[in-house]
């Protein structure tokens, strides 16, 4: 087992728990700093004995921000959310909790960190989360310079929120919602969802390589699609014919009003105003190439996944194109 602590916060999440088992495999002893440290444990079995230990550490509170941190070589933050509930909001957890663990990984002579941002984020977007994403990042950059960024785009993998969302839809409706494709609306945004494997390897490389500090990473995957070839995808790969409807933006975010209603809303306005415009890797960024690496594409890793919400007697997954 090699010296360096890396303290994990997040590392329960999707991706977090990726970058864990990632940074377990290479031989770092993991501190995965959550809310409540139980609800971690079953990361433990990804390393040695004592190779991976949870911690309750909650990132609005400074305390439990330091003591997560202490004695920690690198630092990774990778805590997000996707709307404001209660005391988790885009401003508490994607700025102040970033700058907050930002300043505890200067105090405790972290020499590496990395921030888990997202494609999109930009001051001047009609999306709060993209504007937080900013934010955080700036805060970030001004209080631990030599800090990393890494911009995902959308993440796919078997535990995502997103082709397996819209997979459940499939299942259930003989709809699928097509956004932005309706009366004046251009309806034509590109997304390039990454492989949440991807985004792990290439964080945990990023650690290796000292001309990555200060960089800003954008991670997609090989190719782009439109949200309409994606729910195709997802039609033919769980087997199932389903009318595409389109739906304007405004429409939508008619019904994304009352969605926000609920404890955990499915759709909310300001996921339409990222879906509104395209979520793809700059030309000039740095990104997987600059890591010596070649994404996965979809189409080789969604299949393996999908294939649950087949009906049972065509659960043999179809071969992708
Ligand atoms: N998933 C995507 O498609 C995607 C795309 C682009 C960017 N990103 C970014 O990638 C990062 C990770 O996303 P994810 O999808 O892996 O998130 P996730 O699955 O929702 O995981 C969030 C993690 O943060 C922990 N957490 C939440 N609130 C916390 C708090 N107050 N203090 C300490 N820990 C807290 C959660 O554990 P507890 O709840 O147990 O505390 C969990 O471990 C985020 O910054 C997100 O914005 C994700």
């Amino acid at each position: 087992m090699a010296d360096r602590l890396v303290t994990v916060f997040g590392g329960s999440g999707f991706i977090g728990r990726y970058l864990v088992k990632r940074l377990a495999d290479a031989g770092d002893r993991v501190c995965v700093a959550v809310r409540d440290a139980e609800n971690a444990r079953f990361l433990k079995p990804m390393g040695d004995v004592g190779q991976i230990v949870p911690v309750s550490a909650n990132i609005l509170d400074d305390d439990s921000v330091r003591s997560a941190v202490r004695g920690a070589d690198a630092v990774i933050f990778s805590v997000g959310v996707l709307y404001n509930r209660g005391r988790q909001t885009f401003q508490s957890i994607h700025v102040e909790g970033a700058e907050r663990v930002a300043k505890a990984a200067v105090e405790c002579g972290a020499s590496r960190l990395v921030l888990v941002s997202a494609l999109g984020a930009d001051p001047s977007s009609e999306s709060v989360y993209a504007v937080s994403k900013a934010e955080g990042e700036a805060r970030v950059s001004a209080v631990f310079p030599s800090a990393t960024v890494v911009r995902p785009g959308v993440v796919f993998g078997a535990e995502d929120q997103f082709f397996n969302r819209f997979a459940a839809i499939a299942r259930l409706s003989p709809v699928l919602p097509i956004f932005g494709h309706g009366l004046l609306d251009a309806g034509s945004s590109r997304l390039q969802p990454v492989y949440v494997g991807d985004v792990a390897d290439a964080i945990v490389k990023i650690l290796d390589v000292v001309a990555s500090e200060g960089g800003t990473y954008e991670l997609g995957g090989p190719r782009t699609y439109s949200y309409k070839e994606i729910m195709k995808l997802i039609c033919r790969q769980t087997g199932r014919q389903r009318l595409l409807a389109p739906i304007p933006f405004w429409a939508a975010k008619i019904k994304a009003l009352f969605l926000e209603l609920l404890p955990v809303p499915p759709l909310t306005r300001d996921q339409l105003a990222l879906l509104s415009t395209d979520n793809v890797v700059a030309d000039t960024a740095l990104g997987f190439s600059n890591l010596g690496m070649t994404p996965s594409s979809v189409e080789a890793i969604v299949p393996r996944y999908l294939g649950r919400y087949r009906r049972r007697a065509t659960r043999t997954p179809p071969m992708s194109s």
